[in-house]
């Protein structure tokens, strides 16, 4: 199998690294619009730092999850070719996942990617997905998507030796979850309600310092992947299925290789083989601190995670505006 931790010419050389500065790219960018009302232009910027910044990197990346398709998105769109050239893989890239976040200055945003060996994400069209997480070190489908809200708070207290009143459900701030969140209370939990943003608040059930315990509900299933991605490096069981609003939708996963539409998708269906996840956060949230701006250019905070090795660094970018002017926040 090929080892996509590993560059072939340049053995020593780890992409996880070279892949933060794409993310970091494309969060200093997307930064110079927060809490400016504009979230298109956020997105814009993220978007174009991010597409100039995989130019360094010596992959022949092909976009699986982008910005859509062809038609649709001027740059990372599905099915284009990013890199320098070099290993072949497929690429998962929301370049600012939490574009109203940025343009309210609220906190979660992220500019996130991940890699995989050729074949390894389900791609995924830009659809609903129901999702159900939880966080490394339990036993195997302690909860499942189609378990009621109070059947799977019961199991998971269960597994952490808890009480339900001591769990935290997180999720979307949407009136489609009012009946979900409403069970839930009902059986005794609490929720935390995320304005945008749900790779975050996915990824926050492997952080104990998040203090969420579970993650129930839709949202967009590009981001199912990704967090999908995130949960391969840094443990954490995440099911999905799709959520059609018509028959177009149902043809269009089709279309995109998707044969049973209605299928149950655990984490390793979503990112199989070996695979890499960076994000820089761009505003401060659960698990990453956004941008920070200095006297001399910004900080950055990102992670990047191998599911290899299940190494996860933190790092923490201080980029110096004052030897490149212009550079971050053109
Ligand atoms: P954007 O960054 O594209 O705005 O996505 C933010 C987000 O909250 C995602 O994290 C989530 O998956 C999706 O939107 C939910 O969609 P909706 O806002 O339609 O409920």
């Amino acid at each position: 199998m090929s080892d996509i931790t590993r560059d072939a010419t340049h053995s020593d050389r780890n992409l996880a690294l070279e892949l933060v500065r794409v993310t970091e790219a494309a969060a200093l960018a997307a930064s110079a619009w927060i809490g400016r009302g504009d979230k298109n232009s956020a997105d814009g910027a993220a978007v174009d730092a991010m597409r100039r910044a995989f130019d360094a990197v010596a992959i022949t990346g092909t976009v699986v999850i982008g910005e859509g398709e062809m038609d649709e998105a001027p740059m990372l769109y599905i099915g284009e070719k990013v890199g320098a050239g070099g290993m072949a893989v497929d690429i998962a890239v929301d370049p600012l996942e939490g574009t109203s976040i940025t343009a309210k200055g609220g906190p979660n945003a992220i500019a996130v990617l991940a890699v995989a060996e050729s074949g390894g994400f389900l791609h995924a069209p830009d659809i609903y997905m129901d999702k159900i997480a939880v966080g490394p070190g339990l036993p195997a489908g302690v909860v499942d998507l189609d378990a009621t809200p109070a059947q799977n708070l019961r199991e998971l207290a269960r597994a952490k030796k808890c009480d339900i009143n001591d769990l935290v459900v997180c999720t979307l701030d949407r009136d489609r979850h009012k009946e979900m969140i409403r069970a839930c209370r009902e059986a005794g939990a609490r929720i935390m309600l995320l304005g945008d943003g749900d790779v975050a608040g996915v990824v926050a059930c492997s952080q104990p310092e998040a203090g969420v315990d579970i993650y129930m509900g839709s949202g967009g299933a590009p981001e199912g992947v990704l967090a999908a991605a995130a949960f391969r490096c840094i443990g954490g069981q995440l099911q999905g299925r799709l959520l059609y609003e018509d028959d177009s939708q149902v043809e269009r996963a089709k279309a995109m290789g998707i044969l049973d539409p209605h299928k149950k998708f655990s984490t390793h269906e979503m990112a199989r083989g070996d695979v890499i996840f960076a994000a820089t956060g761009v505003t401060t949230g659960a698990f990453l601190r956004g941008v920070r701006k200095t006297g001399q250019g910004a900080v950055t905070h990102s992670i990047v995670m191998r599911s290899k090795t299940g190494t996860v660094r933190y790092i923490e970018g201080h980029h110096n505006q004052t030897l490149k002017p212009g550079r971050f926040f053109a």
